[in-house]
Formats: C-alpha cells, structure tokens, sequence
C-alpha cells in the first residue's frame, strides 16, 4: 500500500474509533489542532505514564513538577524565543500558499535521497546474496552523483540558515527548480522570518506591557524553577527535572495530521550537570532514551538517530530520534546539550543569582544541563503507525483491522464477553468484571456475535478478550483470546489476574529500561 493511503486510515481510523477528533469539529474545526477521544484520551495516558515513571521512579535523582503555562513575558526574552523562534516563511504567488523555506528544501533532498535509495534497491535485487550495499554506494556513478547534489545543497542551505541569508534560501528554492505542489509555479515571494509564539493579554487593558506568551515549549518552567527544587529537594548535582504540559506554535505549515500541531504536549526533562561534564551526560541520555523506545517493541529498525546541521540557539549539541512513521523517518524526540545558555540568561534578565553550589569542588557556577524533550503527540503518532495492520485471517479467509499496540500502552486491557445474553452469563461476566477493574482497564460488552465483538476490540487494539460460556458457570473457566495470533486458550478465572499482569504490566517494559 502507497504510504499516502496508509496515512489516511491510520487517520480515519483513529475517527472511526474514538482515538482522534479535529477539533471543533461542527464547526468545520480547527486547523492543525485536535481532541483526544475515549480511547485516544486512555492511550495518551498510557504513554505519559511510561514516560513520566521512566524519569521519575526509575531514576532517584529525578524529581518532576507542573508549572504554569503563562509565564512572565520577561522568560521568553531570556530564553531568546522573542529574537530567535522563527521559522523562515515564504508564499508562492500564483497558488497563495505559505510554506516553511527550510520544509521545501528538505523535502527537496529527500527525493533526491529517495532516487538513491530505490536506485541501491533495484541492485540489491540484481545481485542477490552478493550485493555489497557499502561497495555500491562508494562506486555507482548516479549514485555518487546525487549523493553529490544533496551535499553541496546542505552545505549551501546551512551556511544560508547560520548566516541568516534569507535572500540566498530562496535562491537555493530557484536554483533546485522547487515547485509549489499545488500551482506548479516557482513563483515565490521572498523569505520571511516568522515568531512562532502565541501573544495574548492578560489582564483588561491592552497595553504592550501586559503581552504574554502561551509557552512554546515546558522547558522554560523547569528553569525558572531551578532553584525552588534543588533547595526544597536538597538535590545535589547531577540531578533532573521531568515535565509534562501544553506548548504551543504557531506552525506555519500545520499539516501531517497530529505530527505538527498548534497546541500539544511536550514531554521534557532538563538534566543539570557540571560544566565540563555535558558530553557525556548527552550520549548518556541519548543511548538512555532510545532504549525506552526500543523497548516498547515496535521494531529496531524503526528508529534512527539525526544529528542537528544547524543547531538551535541554545545547543552545542543535539540530535533527533526518527521513527519511520508512514511518510518516512521523522522526528519524535530531541536530545540536546543546552550548556547553561538558559540558566545563565535567567540569572541576567532577572537579576537573581541562579547559582550551583559543589560541595565537592566548593565553587559555585551555573549548572549546564542536557535535555531530553519528547512531544506526546509525536509519540502517539508513532505508536499508531507501528500498530496499524491489515491482514486476512488464515482460518476464514477474512480481513481485520488490528492494532498491535504494545499492550502496556492499550487503552482497554481485557474484554469480557459474555456468550449470550442469557444462562446468567451476563451476570457472571459482571463478577469478573468487578474483580478486574481495580487493576486493569477493562471493558463489557454483550451486544452481536462474538466474532464481531472480537473485531471491535483488535481495532482499539484490547490484548485480551475473554468470553464466559456456558462451562464458565459450571467449573470457574473462561476462554482467554489472545489479539495478535487470534490463539484462544481456556484458563481458571482466578489465574487471569495474574496472566494479564505479566502481560500488559508497564513493569515488563521497565525492567528492559
Ligand atoms: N525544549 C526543546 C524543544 O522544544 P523541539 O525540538 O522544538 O525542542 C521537542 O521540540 C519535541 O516536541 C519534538 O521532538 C516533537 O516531538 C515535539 N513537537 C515540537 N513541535 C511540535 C508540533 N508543532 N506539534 C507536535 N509536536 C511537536
């Protein structure tokens, strides 16, 4: 299936099925912003729930808070996000659309990257069992040559982008012949730096000096909160801070469903370290935060790390974890080395001091700090499209929707089905439903055939399903079926709690971490 169409029912069906709604909806919604649905709202959770006790539980020295989401307008100039959130912008004139310069010029190398690949593909298939990819790569001449043109369009692009040479990025667009995909033209406007961030007033009166921001990322509140927690916490060096809240952009280009959004939610932990020590704290968070991905099963090959070719304002380092997500290796997370650009400035804008005092080395400095900062959307959006599968059942011939969730993250847990609604199933089912429900999420249902029952639950992507027949009543056993191999086998009900236990408890996937 073209990866377009994938994308498209992975979006359908997170309709179809409660997971994801457009946001005001009824009227006509609202671009690039979403609600969470009954099951999107419980998998949301889930995903949070990892995290957050990835972070906090399992690591001793970190401790994690709720800050607000306005903050005093004076953060964002310390924070630089006033000067330097921006995104460069420019419109094609025939079809009036915006687009971000930097997204058309990727886009534009990916393609490129996208000709070598299929080119090594059709090798690979040529040669078989001898194909020596590396060999390949380092000798086909159309190879080398595109190779050669996504370099030298980097090297240009990040020169233009580090020197703020707008003129020269939509030179780059004319030169690589970048058309608009809806007009076809190369009618472009000039670029145009664009903030990012969200004004509003607080307050009744209009004036400048009552302009806030809504926060475009959490990782400013971890800040300015710095020394209430290591002083309330006693923490001492190195030690993090771990958030989970709302951030908001104002995307320019807002598309991709839930991948760019206006308002979503960011998950992020500022790692406050002693100068000097920041590198190895980076690759330590790096190799530490892929594994949390990995362990969720979804597939090794799935994940990838990207160094940064221009690095933000505040970095001396930073790479991305991609996931090949439907339209191909995107961004999930960012870890990046923010030396003490933040605290520092915090200290400078506000006038107090934001000081670590070592008792070890016994000198005072500001901390540097390694970041980790996931988006949960992103997350969702990975876990989605990991989870997504057609397939047509051997025995009948049949096709389902199945969502092979990692059963930690599955909304519902168990299914209990009565067979009929007759012959006190319901009410036996009732019973095991009162004992599970302490501890799984757990859902009745007595309404159509069993195997229609049985759909329902693999499209929200239920790990277990058991029906309570009539033997059930006669010797306390339910037939317990299992999602991905649609294997049923018949087990005592007063085992269940603790087969299930062992196979959706998050505990599983922290002892991997
Ligand atoms: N504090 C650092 C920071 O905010 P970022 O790379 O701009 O860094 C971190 O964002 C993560 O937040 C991204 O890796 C992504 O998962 C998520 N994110 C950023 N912008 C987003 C958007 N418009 N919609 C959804 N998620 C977004």
């Amino acid at each position: 299936m073209a990866s377009d169409d994938v994308f498209k029912k992975i979006i359908a069906h997170c309709k179809e099925y409660g997971f994801i709604f457009q946001s005001s909806e009824i009227y006509d919604g609202l671009s690039a912003v979403y609600d969470y649905g009954q099951n999107g709202a419980e998998l949301k959770n889930n995903i949070k729930q990892y995290w957050w006790d990835a972070m906090t539980k399992l690591n001793e020295n970190i401790v994690g808070i709720d800050s607000a989401i306005f903050m005093h307008p004076r953060t964002w100039e310390a924070s630089g996000h006033v000067g330097a959130f921006n995104d460069p912008l420019i419109d094609n004139k025939d079809s009036k659309k915006r687009y971000r310069a930097d997204v058309l010029i990727e886009e534009h190398m990916e393609k490129i990257e996208g000709k070598i690949n299929k080119e090594v593909a059709k090798a690979a298939k040529r040669f078989g069992d001898s194909f020596d990819e590396k060999q390949f790569r380092e000798t086909n001449q159309r190879v080398l040559a595109n190779q050669e043109k996504i370099d030298s369009i980097k090297a240009r692009f990040v020169k233009a982008l580090e020197e703020n040479d707008l003129d020269d990025v939509k030179q780059i667009i004319i030169d690589c012949e970048i058309s608009c995909p809806i007009s076809g033209s190369i009618n472009w406007t000039d670029v145009r730096q664009f903030n990012l961030m969200f004004s509003t007033q607080l307050g009744s009166v209009s004036e400048e000096a009552n302009t806030i921001y809504l926060r475009p990322e959490t990782a400013q509140g971890i800040f300015v909160n710095f020394l209430n927690v290591q002083k309330t916490g006693r923490m001492k060096l190195p030690f993090g801070i771990a958030q989970i809240g709302k951030a908001f952009r104002n995307e320019i280009v807002a598309r991709q469903f839930i991948f760019r959004m206006r308002e979503f939610e960011q998950m992020e932990m500022q790692f406050f370290v002693r100068p000097g020590t920041e590198m190895e704290w980076y690759h330590h968070w790096k190799d530490v935060r892929m594994k949390w991905h990995k362990a969720l099963g979804m597939g090794d090959e799935k994940y990838r790390f990207r160094d940064h070719d221009k690095l933000a304002h505040y970095a001396n380092a930073a790479a991305d974890i991609e996931f090949n997500m439907p339209m191909g290796f995107r961004e999930v997370e960012g870890i990046h080395s923010r030396t003490d650009f933040d605290l520092g400035n915090h200290e400078k804008f506000s006038g107090k001091k934001i000081q670590y005092y070592d008792p070890e080395t016994q000198e005072s400095y500001v901390p540097y700090v390694v970041e980790t900062s996931i988006g949960v959307d992103r997350m969702f959006l990975t876990v989605m499209s990991s989870a997504y599968t057609e397939e047509t059942v051997e025995a009948t011939g049949e096709q389902r929707v199945v969502l092979k969730l990692p059963p930690a993250l599955a909304p519902v847990k168990l299914a209990v089905l009565p067979l009929t609604k007759k012959d006190g199933m319901p009410e036996k089912a009732r019973e095991i439903m009162d004992t599970m429900k302490f501890d799984f999420n757990c859902q009745y249902e007595e309404k159509d055939s069993i195997g229609k029952r049985y759909r329902r639950q693999d499209a929200i992507g239920t790990p277990f399903c058991i029906t309570i027949d009539h033997q059930t009543l006669e010797d306390n056993t339910v037939t317990i079926r299992h999602r991905d191999t649609m294997e049923q086998d018949r087990v005592s009900i007063d085992k269940l709690a603790g087969i299930l236990d062992d196979l959706v408890s998050m505990k599983k996937l922290f002892q991997k971490l």
